[in-house]
């Protein structure tokens, strides 16, 4: 209690808080200041794919604080190589450089600086509820009104258009357009798939057109959808692939993966302090091997099915829809969500909004089935209350 009311009096403010103070980890589980135990579906906002505290992942942690934490990309790295080597041989094909970040926002910015670069071109399109950080460029690319009117005006050359819909999208990409910035499922925005044939349809608009595409793989890369990159359900290709979250098993880390129509970039065009530091880049390694080894994306897959079919079935007037993709899941409801997710957690399962309507489950990918099972059955007591 006395951690809540001190970091009440000195924090920023911008967080919407709720009154728990969570103090330890342990794969699926964390436990509160009072030693309560709670099942885990927010993961720090999907970070936590691998779960909390993952052994290999303390172990890289550990062994690499005690030999280097710092180290500048202008000097060569044992651990940023390693990892520059499994995340391009982990992505979808032709994506041979990476820029390496500390966050989602900051991989969106890299892709939407280095898309102009390559291009010469001004515009983006971006879609509806689509969601990609709240920096500047990023918050240009971002819909939602009340994350952007506040800092009006933001970059020129953003346009936005329904998702799903390529009529509109063919509509609003020219010859003036840099690239095309896509989720495949929407996250914030509501947990929204995108249809079949859409992200396929939208790379022929940009290769019609000379655009670049740009997948944003932040909330839905590294297995959370069934896939290693969701993009890869589709059958598309991206020019850039923006990743983060879980990419280091809970160390902040980002990245911009580039494919080989972004042409070699010129010394100091772009850069960052952080990026590619030797810590992260030792806990992205066990972290993507882990994911790997344990076929994390196989067990989103089987297991998100199980989750969505379980909760298809609770029979409640307050659901609208349930959709998702792996343990990615959405259950949007007729009223607003906030009182059910307090109901939840005073049920032992935190789970987060995508909207003022929307349930959001981001399980870590090696959460038990009878966890699951838990979680499922307090969704259903809580909208069936
Ligand atoms: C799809 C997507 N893109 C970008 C971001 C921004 O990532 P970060 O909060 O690490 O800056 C997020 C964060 O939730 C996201 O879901």
């Amino acid at each position: 209690m006395i951690g809540m009311e001190v970091e009440r009096s000195h924090t920023s403010g911008v967080y919407p808080k709720r009154d728990l103070e969570i103090v330890r980890g342990q794969g699926a589980h964390v436990w509160d200041a009072a030693g309560r135990e709670y099942i885990d579906c927010v993961t720090g906002h999907g970070v936590a794919i691998l779960g909390h505290c993952h052994p290999a992942v303390v172990r890289a942690v550990q062994a690499q604080s005690e030999r280097l934490i710092t180290c500048p990309e202008v000097f060569y790295n044992d651990q940023r190589a390693a990892a520059l080597e499994l995340l391009t041989g982990m992505a979808p094909e032709g994506l041979t450089r990476a820029f390496l970040c500390n966050s989602g926002t900051e991989a969106i910015e890299a892709a939407l600086k280095f898309a102009r670069l390559a291009t010469a071109r001004p515009g983006f399109v971006a879609t509806m509820r689509g969601f990609h950080g709240r920096t500047l460029g990023a918050l240009s690319a971002t819909w939602e009104p009340k994350y952007r009117e506040p800092f009006l005006p933001l970059l020129p050359g953003f346009r936005h258009v329904p998702f799903n819909n390529l009529d509109a999208m063919a509509a609003a990409v020219s010859e003036d357009t840099a690239a095309v910035l896509v989720e495949v499922v929407q996250g914030e925005g509501g947990v929204r798939p995108s249809s079949p044939g859409y992200l396929a349809g939208v790379q022929a608009i940009c290769r019609q057109h000379g655009a670049l595409l740009i997948v944003d793989e932040v909330q839905t890369g590294c297995g959370r959808t069934g896939r290693m990159w969701a993009c890869q359900h589709h059958g598309v290709s991206p020019d850039v692939m923006c990743v983060g979250k879980g990419m280091a098993g809970g160390v902040p880390m980002g990245a911009a993966l580039l494919g080989a129509r972004i042409p070699e970039l010129s010394q100091g065009v772009h850069g960052s302090t952080f990026g590619g530091n030797p810590l992260a880049s030792a806990a992205a390694v066990a972290a993507l091997h882990a994911i790997q080894e344990e076929d994390l994306p196989g067990r989103a897959a089987q297991l998100g099915e199980w989750l969505l079919a379980r909760l298809c079935r609770i029979a409640s007037q307050r659901i609208r829809e349930v959709r998702g993709l792996g343990l990615m899941v959405g259950i949007e409801l007729r009223e607003k969500v906030q009182p059910h997710l307090l109901a939840l957690q005073e049920r032992g399962v935190l789970a987060l909004p995508a909207g003022p309507t929307v349930l959001r489950l981001l399980p870590p990918l090696v959460i038990q089935q009878d966890d699951l099972e838990r979680v499922a059955d307090a969704v259903e007591g809580v909208l069936t209350a």
